[in-house]
Parts: structure tokens; C-alpha cells; sequence
């Protein structure tokens, strides 16, 4: 299948995020590669996907799942090499499926070379001058330059002595102490990122996703101005001015790279990861920097059709502004998976439950799934792109077991153990409903799969009808015959508890979230989350239907 040339594919895609480490391994060292990828690309076209989305693949110790980048031009030796790129790229562009890789520009790691060197050298020196070093507060230095706080851990200054360093100053991270910030003052660090983004351009890729896009650009005048909060997840500066993230300037920087995604044919694409306050999402998204931004309210937004039809109603409005599209999304390898969130009772705290390893409460594995499966019809139907993270086709949950001593996050090994992480969505794929590791590959997985991932597995849902691979694989199949015009109207229904909206083609959608069985309205069905009883929609529901 070749890949078409229309500079406006992304518009309406569904687009598959392959956490790479946990997909598929071929070489039995415990963690899924690239090698993993290939092996499945039929897997990924009975999916009819237009493109797939690799978390990071480069050298890296692995201090933040690979979100700490060693080289930006290289594949990590324990998933393969630039040849087995190339060979995945080719074979997913064969089945007609594009590939996005994730940039991470507001940090490298500390054994990235130029950290390294940074090291090395003196205060003041060209190759400190990459990061972001200064002296510390104190009669000897001692106190971190500022009160600036850090996502994964109580302070964004670790001293450079910690690596060895000679020189008595700290240097600064928003995340784990191994993830460095680029200073983007620098116009070096601008110069090698489009090296970086110009490499797998020209190599082939299709599109960009970017970690913590509205980090990059600090407020980083002297003396450095103090504060106390992190804003990472409630931003509260909405004018751009704010001192670490979310600053005007950033766009600068888009700007720039937009010129580069347009020097190509079609142009490259790019997804923003920005938890900013959403009136500034567009910003992101525009036509003139990065063309689309995750929009993120449908991941923490509770099952109810008030709150589903609130998140697309302020979703779409945002989307017209800058003639973006909306990118609807229900789980990500940073959230809990979806199915489990509805699974369990709303009011209980999520991460207490996960420090209980899932003990302090029980999750309806059916009822959790069987939501997830309807929620996906719902955003899959509707007008604009779709990112589904690896496994949710298969409505597996979150496995919340993984004891303490197994834990890979930062999030819980470096803020002193108050949360468990993210490591639940994580585990390895289970393809296989027995065999070694559920075929995921020889060795024994980087993090430990339960048992029950039997019933979750390929093998265990393929050709079965009414399990949620199969209904996934005909929807994305439908969507892609169905898509039209980016518009939706919605239509009354007798119940506040069911939402019904249809596209201009007379593709009808319509969800019982939790009312009791709702009546069919009149149309041909063409695909439901589950089955009808007697002839009507039972709660955790979603039918398409033409009208
Ligand atoms: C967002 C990524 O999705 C997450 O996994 C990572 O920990 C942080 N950015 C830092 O890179």
C-alpha cells in the first residue's frame, strides 16, 4: 500500500503508540525492539491504522523509561540499530502506515556527551553554557540556586558533584536528577536539535511527537526569580511570561522547525505534549509551529455524558481557532489504563489504590472494560485524530501488583516513594494466551506480567466476535470508509445519561453511559461495543449507526 502524498493525513488519523520496550522482543534480553516492531506490522495493519507513534528507541540508562536520551541520532543497542530502523520504517510504510518518533527537546540525559563534557568543564565555559549551571546560595554554595521544584524530585538543582564534577556548582532539571535541561538560550542546542529533527526526517519519518513541548524556554535572567509552586499540571500563568514553562518564546522555536516540516513533501507533522492551561493549547497547534497538540481533558473526565459532551463541545471550539485538528486521547504509557480508571469506583484515590497494589479496592474487570470499549467508540466517531495507546484495543488493565522492589519509575524511586508510578501500563504485551511470557519474547520481562493477561491476550480476543480487539479492528476499518467533513451534531435523547451525535455522511454515534436500557433509534447498526438486549442499548454502550 503506498502512502499517499495529501499534506492533510493527520488530520483525521488513528494513530497507535508503540511503547517499544514493552511490544515485542525478539532477541530475549527482556525488553521488546524494533526488530519487536516489524514482527508485528501485520498485527498493526489488521488494525487499519495511518500511523504509529515509537516512545523513545535511543541509548539511554533507562533513569525515565527512555524519556533520558544518551544520543538523539541512535537507536539503543538493547532494541536494535539504525538498520533495524530502517528495515521497521519500510516494512510499517509498506502496509501503509506512517511513523512518528518522540523528541525530547527540554532535556537529554546525564551521559549524554555534551553533559558529559559539561562536567568536565569549567564554570563559564562553552560547554556549560549548553545546560543550565549556576552557583549556589550560601556562604559556600551549599543552598540550590533557587527554590524551583522538579516533577520527580523535591528540588530541579542537583550538584554537579553528583557526576563528579569539581566546580562546586548545580545544574538544572525539571525531572529526575539524569535528565538535565537544555539551556534553549543557547543557539547550539537549537542548531543540533534540527540536526536531530532533519535526521529522521530525511530518513523517513513522517511525524514528531514532542515531550514537554512548553518546557523548553525558561525565564532564565538574572538574578533567577524565586518561586515556590510547580506548575506542571496546573498551570496558572496564562500570558506566556510564567518562569519555567509555557513562555512566548517557545514559539520561536516551533517556528523555526515548522520551516523545516514544510521544506518536505508532504510536510512533516508534529504533536505538542503541553499541559498548559487549554486556552493555550492553540498556540501549539497552529499552522505556523507545530500543527496539532494533545488534548488531554477526556483522560481524567469521569465516564458521565455530561462530562464526555463538555470535553468535545471546548475541544472542537479550540480546534477551530488555528485550524487544527482535535486529538482525542483516553490513555497514554503515562496514565493508568483506561480500563481500570473505569473499573474502579470514581471516589476511590487512584494512586492510594496502586500503592495497595490494587488491594484497598476491587475493579469490575468487565464492567472497566466493557466502558473503555464504548468510550473508545465514542471518541473514535467523532471529527478529528485519534492517539490509542498499545494494548487498549485490548481492554487490558492496569496490572497494579508490581512489587515495590520491581518499581522502574522515577516518579515513585525519586519522590520518596509517595506515588507508585506509571510502570502498571508498562508490562509487556501479552500476544500469546500461554507460552514463554505470552509471547512477548524469551526473556524474562523487564516488568513482571500477571497471570490473568491470558484472557487479555491477542490470541485469546482474536476471532472472537465481540471482544474488544475485534470491535476495534472494525471500527478503525468503518472509520476509515466513514470519515467526513470535521463537524458533528448532536441530537436529543431521553436520557441526560446517553449522548447521540452524527457526522454529515448520517454516520450516527450514540453512548449509554449509565441509564437503563435506552431504546435503538431507527438505522441500520453497523457496529456495537456490545451486544443490543432486546432490541435496546444496555449501559456501557456505544452503537454506530447509519440514519
Ligand atoms: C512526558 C513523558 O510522556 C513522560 O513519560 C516523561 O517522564 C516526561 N515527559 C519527561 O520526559
Amino acid at each position: 500500500m503506498s502512502l499517499s502524498k495529501d499534506k492533510n493525513w493527520w488530520r483525521q488519523a488513528a494513530i497507535y503508540q508503540i511503547y517499544p520496550r514493552s511490544f515485542a522482543d525478539t532477541d530475549g534480553n527482556g525488553i521488546g525492539d524494533l526488530k519487536g516492531v516489524t514482527s508485528k506490522v501485520d498485527y498493526l495493519a489488521s488494525l487499519s491504522l495511518d500511523a504509529v507513534w515509537l516512545s523513545p528507541f535511543y541509548p539511554s540508562a533507562l533513569a525515565d523509561g527512555g524519556y533520558d536520551v544518551d544520543d538523539y541520532r541512535n537507536v539503543d543497542p538493547k532494541l536494535g540499530t539504525l538498520a533495524d530502523f530502517d528495515e521497521m520504517l519500510a516494512a510499517l510504510h509498506n502496509a501503509g502506515i506512517r511513523v512518528f518518533v518522540d523528541i525530547v527537546p527540554n532535556h537529554s540525559s546525564n551521559l549524554h556527551q555534551w553533559f558529559k563534557d559539561a562536567i568536565a568543564a569549567a564554570p563559564g565555559s562553552a560547554e556549560r553554557a549548553r545546560y543550565i549551571f549556576r552557583d549556589g546560595r550560601g556562604a559556600n554554595g551549599e543552598i540550590p540556586p533557587t527554590d524551583w521544584p522538579s516533577h520527580f524530585a523535591p528540588s530541579a538543582w542537583t550538584h554537579e558533584s553528583t557526576w563528579g564534577g569539581k566546580h562546586n556548582q548545580w545544574y538544572m532539571h525539571w525531572f529526575a536528577p539524569e535528565q538535565p535541561d537544555w539551556n534553549w538560550d543557547n543557539p547550539e542546542v537549537e542548531a543540533d536539535f534540527l540536526k536531530t529533527l532533519k535526521f529522521w526526517a530525511d530518513r523517513g519519518v513522517d511525524g514528531f511527537r514532542i515531550d514537554v513541548a512548553h518546557a523548553l524556554k525558561k525565564d532564565l535572567s538574572e538574578p533567577l526569580r524565586m518561586r515556590a509552586t510547580m506548575e506542571y499540571d496546573a498551570p496558572q500563568n496564562l500570558d506566556g511570561t510564567g518562569i519555567l514553562m509555557d513562555r512566548n518564546e517557545v514559539f520561536e522555536v516551533y517556528r523555526t522547525w515548522r520551516t523545516l516540516f514544510n521544506s518536505y513533501d508532504p510536510p512533516r507533522v508534529a504533536v505538542a505534549e503541553a499541559n498548559v492551561h487549554p486556552s493555550r493549547l492553540p498556540l501549539y497547534a497552529s499552522e505556523n509551529t507545530l500543527g496539532q497538540s494533545f488534548d488531554f481533558r477526556f483522560i481524567d473526565a469521569a465516564f458521565t455524558a455530561q462530562n464526555y459532551k463538555e470535553c468535545v463541545s471546548q475541544s472542537l471550539e479550540l480546534a477551530k481557532k488555528n485550524n487544527s485538528s482535535t486529538t482525542w486521547t483516553l490513555g497514554n504509557h503515562d496514565q493508568m489504563r483506561y480500563a481500570t480508571k473505569l473499573g474502579l469506583h470514581p471516589i476511590v484515590d487512584r494512586n492510594d489504590w496502586l500503592l495497595s497494589h490494587g488491594q484497598s479496592h476491587p475493579v469490575d474487570f468487565e464492567i472497566g472494560t466493557r466502558c473503555s470499549v464504548a468510550a473508545n467508540l465514542f471518541i473514535l466517531a467523532l471529527p478529528g485524530c485519534t492517539y490509542i495507546y498499545q494494548g487498549d484495543e485490548l481492554g487490558i488493565h492496569e496490572v497494579a501488583d508490581i512489587p515495590f522492589d520491581q518499581v522502574q519509575d522515577p516518579l515513585y524511586l525519586r519522590n520518596l516513594k509517595q506515588a507508585k508510578g506509571r510502570d502498571g501500563s508498562r508490562v509487556p504485551l501479552p500476544w500469546t494466551r500461554g507460552g514463554t511470557n505470552f509471547g512477548f519474547g524469551a526473556g524474562t520481562p523487564h516488568l513482571p506480567q500477571p497471570k490473568w493477561f491470558a484472557d487479555f491476550s491477542v490470541e485469546a480476543e482474536s476471532g472472537i466476535s465481540g471482544s474488544p480487539l475485534e470491535v476495534f479492528r472494525k471500527a478503525l476499518k468503518l472509520r476509515r470508509e466513514l470519515q467526513c467533513a470535521e463537524e458533528i451534531t448532536w441530537h436529543e435523547t431521553t436520557s441526560e445519561d446517553v449522548l447521540h451525535f452524527s457526522r454529515p455522511n448520517g454516520w450516527n454515534c450514540i453512548t449509554n453511559f449509565k441509564a437503563s436500557k435506552y431504546p435503538m433509534p431507527a438505522g441500520e447498526i453497523i457496529l456495537a461495543s456490545s451486544p443490543l438486549v432486546n432490541g435496546k442499548i444496555a449501559a456501557g454502550s456505544t452503537v454506530w449507526f447509519k440514519a
